[in-house]
């Protein structure tokens, strides 16, 4: 597990450091909206920047594309999210809290299975695995509840509407005179704005089958249970990439793109026992898969997915085929065939994994008596790879520290801090994740044109000298190991 047992440490040292705010917060806050601050901003675009490079850079067959966040309305419908982005809910109407149906009840299987009534348990898994077989969907799952008296967590209470389903998208109006028929989604995932660029891509890169595309961006679900910070929001980001390949082919690109993808997770420092593989059951398949698998993090809530990894079929390209009329298929020049290729998407959410990163990185430890909180993360992640402390306010020290800031700035992110004892310097330092601390001292000048090199995750402390500083840095950065 991470070293933490709820998030409240991970929000606070957010909110303090300037990592993450509460969206709109001097007016109360939009609920599961956030805004990255200073720190945060420059996390979350690292470690975009490290996706990005092992996706596009180290693979020559894949290659980038930033679709817009609008797109034409027929694209939701082909894809299925309009009639199948929903999720199946249920009001308490003393508390007024909204649950959702097949959760509520899969909470209730674990406790009876827990208090020892496995046989009561096994039954109601069993109605859950066939709900929809009964009456409908939500006619099911309300049976099931009703006839289990199964409460409200909160409340206690057992007074329930109906079970209705809730569609996840936004939805706005287009247009100066929009009407009803103008309306337009906020894209629930940034994979559709892929699968209509396919054929352009196709057609003006030199790019053939197997091939990928990798986008980054937005994506907007208005979802019903959504807490804990910015695991799931309203406005988040995703890094997607999805692979083109020849039908047949599929499972072992699968499989490839798991095991790259668990190898990403441990290249940007998590730490392995904290990662694990979790297949989804073939009944519990979203609607446009045929295997997916999540990529799951021991967070502070428990195991949850970071990013999903599905075989989605030739489902997308031939649903866009039917609802546009326009022809998506691959013709295999080399082997003289044509076919629909299928496609691997890896579906990573960027804020989950900043959250991730934080709470893998997140320590507490006693240090002569007092406590350090650090985040040891990978160097390449860190908002600040670089302090740069003048030892006191002299301008002797001043001049030299602002001038070894500089020449570092063109290839690390630093920081200048005179403020405070050096040991403050170097806590704030260590809760913002800085790898590397230099110290100019009065030795610099008078005796040795050296700096103190101070590192964060064992506090260690060596002379070097001034024109060595980049190739320390470098090496640090290199040789540093997730512990
Ligand atoms: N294109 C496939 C797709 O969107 P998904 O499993 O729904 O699949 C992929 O989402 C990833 O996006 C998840 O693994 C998660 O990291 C992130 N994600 C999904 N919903 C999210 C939310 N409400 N808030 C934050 N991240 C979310």
């Amino acid at each position: 597990m991470s070293n933490l047992d709820s998030l409240d440490k991970i929000v606070s040292l957010s909110k303090a450091r300037g990592f993450i705010f509460q969206s709109s917060e001097i007016y109360g806050g939009l609920s599961a909206v956030y805004d990255y601050g200073p720190l945060g901003v420059e996390l979350k675009r690292n470690i975009r920047n490290a996706w990005w490079k092992e996706m596009t850079q180290r693979h020559d067959n894949i290659v980038g594309l930033d679709a817009a966040i609008f797109m034409h309305p027929k694209v939701w419908e082909a894809s299925g999210h309009v009639g199948g982005f929903n999720d199946p809910m249920i009001d308490d109407k003393q508390s007024k809290k909204r649950y959702r149906a097949d959760m509520l009840i899969e909470q209730y299987i674990l406790k009876l299975e827990k208090d020892g009534k496995k046989d009561k348990a096994a039954e109601i898994q069993e109605l859950l695995d066939t709900t929809g077989t009964r009456k409908s969907l939500t006619e099911d799952l309300y049976d099931i509840i009703i006839e289990n008296e199964i409460k409200a967590p909160e409340s206690g209470a057992f007074d329930w509407t109906e079970v209705r389903q809730f569609n996840l998208m936004f939805k706005t109006a287009f247009g100066a005179t929009a009407s009803e028929d103008d309306a337009v989604y906020l894209r629930p995932e940034t994979a559709q704005g892929i699968f209509v660029n396919y054929k352009n891509v196709l057609d003006t890169s030199r790019v053939s089958v197997p091939f990928g595309i990798a986008q980054t961006g937005k994506a907007f679900r208005n979802e019903v249970v959504a807490r804990q910070f910015v695991f799931r929001m309203r406005e988040f980001e995703q890094m997607e990439m999805q692979y083109f390949v020849e039908p047949g082919t599929d499972e072992a690109a699968y499989d490839e793109w798991m095991t790259k993808r668990i190898a990403w997770h441990k290249k940007i420092g998590i730490r392995e026992e904290n990662l694990r593989f979790a297949p989804h059951p073939a009944d519990k398949l979203a609607h446009y898969a045929r295997a997916a698998a999540d990529v799951q993090y021991h967070f502070p809530i428990g195991w949850q997915e970071v990013e999903g990894i599905h075989n989605r079929s030739d489902f997308d390209l031939t649903q866009h085929q039917e609802f546009s009329g326009k022809k998506l298929d691959y013709f295999d020049q080399k082997n003289n065939k044509r076919y629909t290729p299928f496609v691997i998407e890896t579906s990573i959410g960027l804020d989950r994994c900043t959250l991730m990163v934080l709470c893998d990185a997140y320590r507490e430890e006693e240090v002569d008596g007092d406590k350090r909180v650090v985040l040891k993360m990978h160097p390449e992640l860190a908002p600040i790879q670089v302090g740069v402390f003048p030892l006191i306010k002299k301008p002797e020290l001043q001049n030299i520290a602002h001038k070894i800031a500089n020449d570092l700035r063109e290839d690390f992110s630093v920081q200048y801090d005179e403020t405070g004892s050096i040991g403050k310097r170097y806590r704030r330092l260590d809760e913002a994740g800085t790898p590397f601390c230099l110290t100019v001292d009065f030795d610099t000048i008078e005796k040795d044109d050296q700096v103190t090199i101070r590192y964060r995750d064992d506090m260690s402390q060596i002379r070097i000298p001034i024109e060595k500083i980049g190739d320390a840095v470098k090496d640090g950065i290199k040789d540093w190991k997730a512990e």
